[in-house]
């Protein structure tokens, strides 16, 4: 029988614990980084000179429609105040009916008719859908599927980025575009082919070749190539250079790595072959972009494709259900982190799309929700796909502008207010740019490599990057996403969740980053392997134990949750959990392991370590939301992270951009409920034209704020 006195004495202890604990988690923790805030100065590229700052658009298909309803679709746009529209990506059978016949006068007529209603073009390349007689005289510019089928045409995206012949064609329909539009005043940029960003490859002979001669040019010989796959495994060794397969299904992790590289090094050279030959003819005002897929697309590494582009446009579509802000934050942040500078979204869904499993539309009030997100996130460009659909094709009941009556559906209202405000309000927004405090660092290396070894079906990279930035924007209410070979001075806080590749290079670059003074974190499986996808001859975080002063000594996939518990809270790990080890004496431990499989009871889970001018942090596991929130909390803390706006309630969306006239707030209410916001002091309401100090918000509601004292 327990005694009551036993009973007392240990809810005494527990509360002097909980007292001791509270008070060691709030103690003030050294700054590490004083970081401003300041904005660079130059007009982001994706502001077009000559053009309003904040651009509202819808994708038009002229080549679908009898030229005499041209003029009503362009007067329609101009009345809801759309400034620009993407044509032609799709139209190589209008521009080129036979092999080397090119017209075009049809599109100089749109384009003019387009200039009159002051809509500007963006013209796309229409290389992601080649005509029949093409891939009919040259059946080779068609793709092989990996089971050795060729593709049959009628669908998009047939064509073969590594066949030359198709690259010929390709090169040659740019180049009559660019030469006959490359000085046009309405064509204000290039969009390459469409979302390539699928990065589909052919599995011929062709690319097996071309794949043998890339790992020619980056081993030059077979041993070092068979040492760094470590190839007498099973026999793999290669005597020859043709002797090497393209990798289908499970293969050496070294050779599927230098494969998606090669997928990367094809999908660059397929859109350098039309970059150049639109540079050569068309003016530098002109911009070359791409319309990327979001975070969730990894065919290829997108830092190495968007390089040679003046900027990144995405496409971004919710498909079922409603706008997430922080998964299409994570999108937004990670394309913005691309080149590191402003975006467009090239293509957003009108109320519905026609592909998901439930193709719900968005709420009343929705779109224009998502629209100004967009802007808070960073984009300075937002386009509809599509005006209007055509009356036959794949994509008929796709959610459009205007119906197949050709008059406006009932979101156009709400898309034309929208419009307006972002013209009525582009000159606060001229020059603003997201500027963050706090990075996630994310790696295309390191994400194939986990999910070809995942270990657990339950490791989820995409969950445990949610989690961090869902923590983390709550605390700083503005975040990058960036690659971990990136400047990564102007962050206090720099977290990694799953950096499983940490060469040697790359791990001088993070220690440099924290002994100048920021806080770098690493989550679970970091500093696993070279950049070869090879284990490293040691522990993790690798090269980065001895600035950490620990290591792991043993990881772990769980088969359920475990406690986990310490200086900053107690809660649940699960997933993944690795046994920590401290060398350092100035090491310290922040979470342990309670009861589990015996090898972690009791081992440190969390721990970090100041080095240099900073702190270097390692959390082993995967915790739990409130773990998380309060792991979050000391590390921005422990970083000296300040909100950019300021405190809300739940379910408010706070971003910030940041110009030479100050800072520009954008808020939403994504929550179902009215909500009210005090602002840390007055500020001017752009929308309503006055100054306030409290502001009411309903269900998606918006406000735009103003502080020119804020830099
Ligand atoms: C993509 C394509 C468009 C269209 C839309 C439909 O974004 O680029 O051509 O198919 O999807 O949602």
């Amino acid at each position: 029988m327990r005694s009551p006195f036993r009973i007392c004495t240990v809810l005494i202890a527990v509360l002097v614990l909980i007292g001791a604990l509270s008070l060691y988690a709030q103690r003030p923790l050294p700054a590490l980084k004083m970081v401003s805030a300041d904005s660079n100065a130059q007009t982001p590229r994706t502001q077009l000179p000559g053009h309003n700052a904040l651009l509202m658009g819808a994708d038009w298909y002229p080549e679908q429609w009898p030229e005499e309803r041209w003029e009503t679709d362009l007067r329609m746009m101009e009345a809801a105040h759309l400034d620009v529209s993407r044509i032609a990506e799709f139209a190589w059978s209008r521009m080129e009916p036979s092999e080397g016949h090119y017209d075009f006068a049809w599109l100089e007529r749109a384009i003019r008719l387009a200039e009159k209603h002051h809509v500007a073009i963006v013209l796309g390349t229409p290389t992601a859908a080649p005509p029949a007689w093409l891939t009919q005289k040259y059946p080779e510019t068609l793709r092989v599927e990996p089971d050795g089928q060729r593709v049959t045409h009628g669908m998009r995206a047939h064509g073969s980025v590594t066949s030359a012949k198709y690259r010929e064609f390709c090169r040659r329909i740019a180049e009559e575009m660019a030469k006959r539009f490359g000085h046009d005043p309405n064509v204000v940029g290039w969009q390459i082919d469409n979302e390539y960003g699928y990065a589909l490859m052919s599995y011929n002979e062709e690319a097996r070749r071309q794949f043998q001669d890339w790992l020619k040019a980056k081993y030059k010989t077979l041993d070092a190539l068979n040492e760094h796959w470590t190839t007498f495994y099973w026999s793999q060794t290669y005597d020859n250079w043709d002797e090497i397969p393209i990798p289908m299904g499970e293969h050496n992790p070294g050779l599927l790595l230098d494969w998606k590289h090669f997928v990367t090094y094809a999908w660059a050279g397929y859109q350098q072959n039309q970059i150049d030959a639109i540079r050569a003819h068309a003016d530098p005002r002109q911009f070359i972009t791409g319309n990327f897929m979001g975070y969730g697309f990894n065919g290829f590494d997108h830092y190495i494709v968007t390089k040679p582009l003046t900027l990144v446009a995405w496409d971004d579509y919710v498909g079922t259900g409603h706008l997430d802000p922080d998964a299409n934050g994570i999108s937004h942040d990670a394309m913005r982190g691309l080149k590191r500078e402003n975006i467009w979204v090239i293509e957003t869904q009108p109320g519905a799309v026609n592909w998901s499993h439930l193709n719900n539309a968005l709420n009343k009030g929705e779109t224009r929700a998502m629209a100004w997100h967009d802007i808070g996130h960073g984009a300075d460009e937002v386009s509809y796909w599509q005006w209007r659909s055509a009356l036959n094709g794949q994509e008929e009941i796709h959610g459009t502008l205007v119906g197949p009556d050709g008059k406006g559906v009932p979101l156009l209202e709400e898309v034309a207010q929208t419009a307006k405000e972002f013209a009525d309000l582009q000159n606060a927004f001229r020059d603003t740019r997201v500027v963050s405090q706090v990075a996630l660092l994310s790696d295309y290396d390191s994400r194939w490599a986990i999910d070809w070894q995942r270990h657990t079906e339950k490791y989820d990279q995409f969950a445990i990057l949610k989690s961090y930035y869902h923590a983390l924007r709550k605390l700083s209410q503005s975040m990058d996403i960036v690659s971990p070979d990136a400047p990564l001075d102007s962050y206090k806080l720099v977290v990694a969740p799953d950096l499983y590749l940490i060469p040697k290079e790359r791990a001088a670059h993070l220690a440099a980053y924290v002994k100048n003074g920021g806080h770098l974190v690493l989550g679970p499986r970091s500093g696993m392997k070279d950049e070869f996808n090879a284990l490293l001859p040691i522990r993790q975080p690798g090269y980065l134990a001895e600035p950490l002063g620990g290591q792991v000594e043993q990881y772990y996939a769980m088969e359920k949750a475990v406690p986990v518990n310490g200086s900053l809270g107690s809660g649940e790990a699960s997933v993944w959990a690795e046994w920590l080890k401290t060398s350092a004496p100035d090491a310290e431990v922040l979470l342990r392991y309670g009861r589990s499989n015996g090898w972690l009871d009791g081992q440190p889970a969390v721990i970090t370590r100041p080095y240099g001018r900073g702190r270097i942090t390692y959390i082993g596991t995967v915790l739990d939301d409130k773990l998380m929130q309060a792991t979050a909390e000391w590390m921005s803390k422990a970083s000296d992270v300040t909100l950019a706006f300021g405190a809300v309630p739940d379910g408010i969306e706070a971003s910030r951009r940041v110009g030479p006239n100050g800072a520009m707030y954008v808020l939403i209410n994504w929550s179902a409920e009215g909500q009210s916001v005090t602002l840390p002091h007055a500020m001017q309401s752009l929308l309503e034209q006055r100054e306030v100090t409290q502001i009411q918000l309903p269900q998606y509601g918006v406000a735009i704020l103003s502080d020119p004292s804020k830099h």
